[in-house]
Formats: structure tokens, C-alpha cells, sequence
């Protein structure tokens, strides 16, 4: 007999930035964060999870191609769920002895690797949801959360839709390291999303050695988790708890700028922005000029793809201004389509803009992992 169950799992991008660890191999943050999770319509990660006596290995299949499930923070999931089964089970003889047997892990994204976004926290978060699903575990999103953020920091994040917190926990057994809905999705779905893919390439210095590399050696850094990401969580909450958008735009904004600061200020320094990065980032400066007011905000990860926040009211202003643009790349919609904008980028902002962004993905915010029919 074959066990299995399926889920997916959304992407989410941080609006106040994970950026530092306390504990490495609990993978214990130095900050809490805060993100909102995208619409699975656009990007996901689909898992299946089985077991069977008549499986000899653990294999995870990612993308049609086998991938490695041998290093330490898969590991450490993979124990942990075998843990909580194994639990249950010597409670409850008649359960199945799911816990000894071994897992095939089938994993896909809706979305192409090439386009340079980070998987990683849809992929652990759809592979701790899965698996838990598999062995019936009675546990909440934010106790798979505890679980998920030793596979990747941001996984944790991904148990949920909606305006999501991690919180960073004092204890140093990360029991109190976890997840919480700050608001659902339901609460503010006018969040839009445009991402410019500046690059396909896989980056340069990975976020786990990069934020080891910037708490070990940026003084900046010891600013940014002691005064500026505690600021930024509340005023964050507040931003969200209200509705309102410029408060929430221009903490993103100065978030993200206080991170790829900390980079710079890394010892040798780390740039994840480029060229195109700033582009954009002049670009949205132009829309909100234009707008007289904030309708637009943009943020950064470990990379330079840009993501630019906005509501559904303000869509023309924003989309307009880029679609004349980037009109001829994959990924519009059919809401953008000929949409044209008074907003004027300087030559250089669009020439730079026209030649660097390679795809563009337009989406918002969404739901959390949703359980699906096996296939
Ligand atoms: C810049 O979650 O990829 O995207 O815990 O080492 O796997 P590990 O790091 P990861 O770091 C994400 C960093 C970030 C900010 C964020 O998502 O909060």
C-alpha cells in the first residue's frame, strides 16, 4: 500500500526584511520579519509526499529532475516529522507505522527556475505541509512553521497567506521562533504585486552565507536589528491593521534600503542590486512624483529582481507606466495590455529598464498552502 497526500505552497516576499541569524543550525533569526504572501495562480509549489513499505530510500524528485535530500536542514525537517508520527503512532496502535517507512517527495513549480525567483520558502513549506498532511499530524500552521523555518528562515512564512509575521523568539531552543497571521488575505486584497525579473542567473552569494557574512562584520547591522527592524515591525502592523498603503510603502521602501545597506556595509561587501535594481527604483520614485502621492513601492531580496507593491485602484498608474516599456516581454496580462501613463522616466531610467528586465510576473496577494487531490 501506498499513503499519500498533496499541497501546495505559496511564495511570499518580506516587506520588512529577514536578514541575520542567532543559532545557524536551528536557524534562529537576529529580527523578526514580516511578508506577504503571492497569489499561487502565479507562483507555487505543488508536493506530493508518499510512503510505502516497498520503498527502499528517500527520494525527492524537484522539477522532474532527483534532487538531494541529504543536507542537515532537510534533515532536520524530515526528523522532526518522522518525530510527531512516530509520536501518535505509540499512542495509537491501530495507526498505520508510517514513521519506519520511507518518503518519496514529488516536487514542481507552477513558475520557471530561470526566472531568478527564490523557491526555497515555497518548496520547504510545501514539503513540511505535505509530509504533515501524510502522517495526519493535528498541527497548526504556525507549529509546522517552527519545523518548516529549519528547511529555510522565509519557509516559515509560507503556512500562511495574507500579511504574515515571523516572529524571532528569545528562547534558545526556538520554540518561540514562529509564524503568525498578522491579517488575511481577505483583509487588504487589493495588494498588487508587479515583479521585473532583472536576472535568470543564480545569485552570487547565497542569503545563508551573506547574512552570515554581514552579522559578522557590518556595524550597521547591529543598528538594524537593535533599533530600525523593531520600528519597522510596528509601524508595519499598524500599516497593515489600517489599510494604509503610503505607511505601508514607505516602510518597505526604507526596509528594503536599510538591508542592501547592511550589504554594503558587509566586509568585503555584498551587492544584490544592480544596475536595472536602481533603475527601478527611480522608476517608482518617477509614478509616485507623478501620482502625487505613494502608490507604488518597491523591494529588494538577495538579488536584483525588483517587486513593486501597489493597489488594484492604482493599477493604470503603475502598470501604464511600464507597459509601453516592457509590452513586448512574457508574463502581462491581459489587464495591462495597452495601458499608457503621462508618468515620464528619464531616458537613462528607461533605456536601462527596457534592456535589463528579461520577463515580468503580475500578481498579488493570496492564500495560504492548500491541500490538493493527489495526481
Ligand atoms: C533577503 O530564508 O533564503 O529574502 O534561512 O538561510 O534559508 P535561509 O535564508 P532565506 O533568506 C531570505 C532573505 C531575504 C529576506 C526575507 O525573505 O525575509
Amino acid at each position: 500500500k501506498v499513503y499519500r497526500a498533496s499541497t501546495t505552497a505559496p511564495v511570499n516576499i518580506a516587506v520588512v526584511k529577514y536578514w541575520g541569524k542567532r543559532d545557524a543550525k536551528l536557524n534562529l533569526p537576529t529580527n523578526s520579519s514580516l511578508s506577504v504572501t503571492l497569489s499561487q495562480a502565479d507562483l507555487r509549489t505543488l508536493t506530493t509526499a508518499s510512503c510505502s513499505t516497498a520503498f527502499q530510500e528517500d527520494v525527492l524528485l524537484l522539477n522532474g529532475e532527483p534532487s538531494d535530500l541529504g543536507g542537515a536542514r532537510t534533515q532536520a525537517c524530515l526528523r522532526e516529522l518522522r518525530d510527531r508520527r512516530a509520536a501518535l503512532e505509540s499512542k495509537d496502535a491501530s495507526l498505520p507505522k508510517l514513521a519506519a517507512m520511507r518518503l518519496l517527495l514529488v516536487s514542481e513549480n507552477n513558475f520557471p527556475t530561470a526566472a531568478g525567483l527564490a523557491s526555497s520558502a515555497a518548496g520547504f513549506a510545501a514539503l513540511v505541509r505535505a509530509i504533515a498532511d501524510l502522517y495526519e499530524l493535528p498541527s497548526s500552521p504556525t507549529e509546522l512553521s517552527l519545523i518548516a523555518r529549519q528547511g529555510s528562515g522565509s519557509a516559515c512564512r509560507s503556512l500562511f497567506g495574507g500579511y504574515v509575521a515571523w516572529q524571532m523568539g528569545s528562547q534558545a531552543d526556538g520554540l518561540d521562533s514562529q509564524a503568525v497571521e498578522v491579517a488575511p488575505a481577505s483583509h487588504w486584497p487589493e495588494m498588487r504585486a508587479l515583479i521585473l525579473v532583472a536576472s535568470a542567473a543564480k545569485k552570487g552569494v547565497s542569503s545563508t552565507s551573506g547574512m552570515q557574512q554581514t552579522v559578522a562584520t557590518s556595524g550597521l547591522f547591529q543598528q538594524r536589528i537593535a533599533d530600525v527592524v523593531p520600528r519597522n515591525m510596528k509601524s508595519m502592523e499598524d500599516a497593515v491593521a489600517a489599510r494604509d498603503f503610503a505607511a505601508f510603502a514607505e516602510v518597505t521602501m526604507r526596509d528594503s534600503n536599510s538591508f542592501h545597506a547592511t550589504c554594503a556595509d558587509t566586509y568585503p561587501p555584498i551587492f544584490y542590486m544592480n544596475d536595472i535594481s536602481r533603475a527601478a527604483v527611480r522608476a517608482v520614485e518617477a509614478i509616485n512624483a507623478a501620482a502625487g502621492k505613494t502608490v507604488a513601492a518597491y523591494t529588494f531580496d538577495a538579488g536584483p529582481n525588483a517587486v513593486v507593491y501597489y493597489l488594484e485602484e492604482n493599477k493604470d498608474l503603475i502598470l501604464g507606466a511600464f507597459y509601453p516599456l516592457l509590452e513586448k516581454l512574457d508574463g502581462w496580462k491581459d489587464g495591462a495590455k495597452g495601458l499608457k501613463s503621462n508618468v515620464q522616466f528619464d531616458e537613462a531610467v528607461s533605456s536601462t529598464i527596457t534592456s535589463g528586465v528579461s520577463r515580468v510576473i503580475m500578481t498579488g496577494v493570496g492564500e495560504g498552502p492548500q491541500k490538493t487531490d493527489v495526481y
